[in-house]
């Protein structure tokens, strides 16, 4: 199977230190990588890199040097492939951003410090040292790291190739409207002018715990020329289980198919990752779940619990 990785990572150098995110958000939350990002759909790894080390550090690097492919499977996100880089950082001073503090580490505390994600230990050296860029390849059990696969890279693989996402799952167009899984499109201050200032479920929620909810869910949002104009998430660990909530259209653009849209699109999501079961709750929306999403009343209830935050009970 061709490998088409859907994130870049990049360690920024300059002389014996390296430049490090400690990440504020899943996966590897607490712990220091590298900078980096999704590919967006048409760039190819490269043209991601630039943008990403630009967004996240304000350093606008132009000659990134490939270094390896990344893949992984039983960790706490699904399967999937990372563009390594390495690229020399322009001048010493970065600009931060809200994945996470930024810091210059030396190269030697990069490569062993058990607060970095733990397989940069495995690669990074090979990386700095110069070497043709490899495949390396790490299983997870319970997301303990129980093997390593270092390899020469896949035949195959073709790093200028522009990303695809398979069609009809990441983005899809509609007249005007583009629906979208795309969490760098998301509008924050939409998002949370609806929720916390509109909806009747989630007024109390803080901006922080709305943003944390974002960086941890599957979100999905509908755009006309640009604006956010629809939002749905889904919680879930996109393998057996996923809860539905927040789904909201800007009142200017409802009634006319965008509720049914994300429910029908949220619902595909879940069915072609294999999830078993969905769950939501609604005040008076029952209508719009039951036709356009197959949910039904849950068959027995009693065998359901549910626990509140003691500081939350009223
Ligand atoms: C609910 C909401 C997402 C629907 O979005 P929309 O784009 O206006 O809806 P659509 O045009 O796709 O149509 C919704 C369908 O669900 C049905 N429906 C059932 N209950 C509904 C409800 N409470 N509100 C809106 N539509 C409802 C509509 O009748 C329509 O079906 P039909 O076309 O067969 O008649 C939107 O009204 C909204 O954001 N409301 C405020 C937030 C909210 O209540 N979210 C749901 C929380 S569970």
């Amino acid at each position: 199977m061709t490998l088409i990785p859907a994130f870049t990572l990049c360690f920024l150098l300059d002389g014996d230190d390296v430049l490090m995110l400690h990440r504020r958000f899943p996966p590897n939350q607490g712990l220091w990588n590298g900078v980096g990002g999704h590919i967006e759909p048409g760039e190819t790894a490269r043209q991601a890199v630039i943008r990403e080390v630009a967004e996240e550090t304000g350093y606008r690097i132009t000659d990134p040097q490939f270094a390896g492919l990344l893949t992984w499977d039983g960790f706490e996100i699904p399967p999937g492939g990372i563009a390594i880089f390495t690229a020399q950082a322009p001048h010493r001073t970065f600009v931060g951003n809200h994945e996470g503090e930024l810091a210059w580490v030396s190269r030697e505390w990069a490569c062993t410090a058990p607060e970095v994600v733990d397989n940069i230990h495995v690669f990074l050296p090979l990386v700095l040292a110069g070497g043709a860029p490899n495949h390396y390849h790490f299983s997870y059990q319970d997301n303990v790291r129980i093997r390593d696969l270092i390899e020469p890279l896949p035949a195959d693989y073709d790093l200028e190739r522009p990303y695809q996402p398979e069609a009809g799952f990441e983005e899809e167009q509609r007249g005007d409207y583009l629906l979208s899984l795309d969490k760098d499109r998301l509008q924050i201050e939409k998002v949370v002018d609806f929720l916390a200032r509109q909806s009747y479920w989630a007024q109390s929620r803080p901006r922080e715990v709305i943003e944390t909810s974002i960086h941890t869910s599957v979100c999905l949002g509908i755009y006309r020329a640009g604006e956010q104009v629809a939002f749905a998430r889904l919680v879930t660990d996109q393998a057996t289980f996923a809860w539905l909530c927040d789904v909201f259209v800007d009142p200017d653009e409802r009634g006319q198919g965008l509720g049914k849209w994300l429910v029908e699109a949220a619902c595909r999501y879940a069915d072609r990752v294999g999830i078993h079961r969905m769950l939501l709750a609604t005040r008076d929306a029952h209508g719009l779940y039951e036709h356009y999403g197959d949910f039904q009343p849950l068959e027995v209830p009693g065998k359901w619990m549910s626990r509140i935050h003691p500081d939350s009970k009223q």
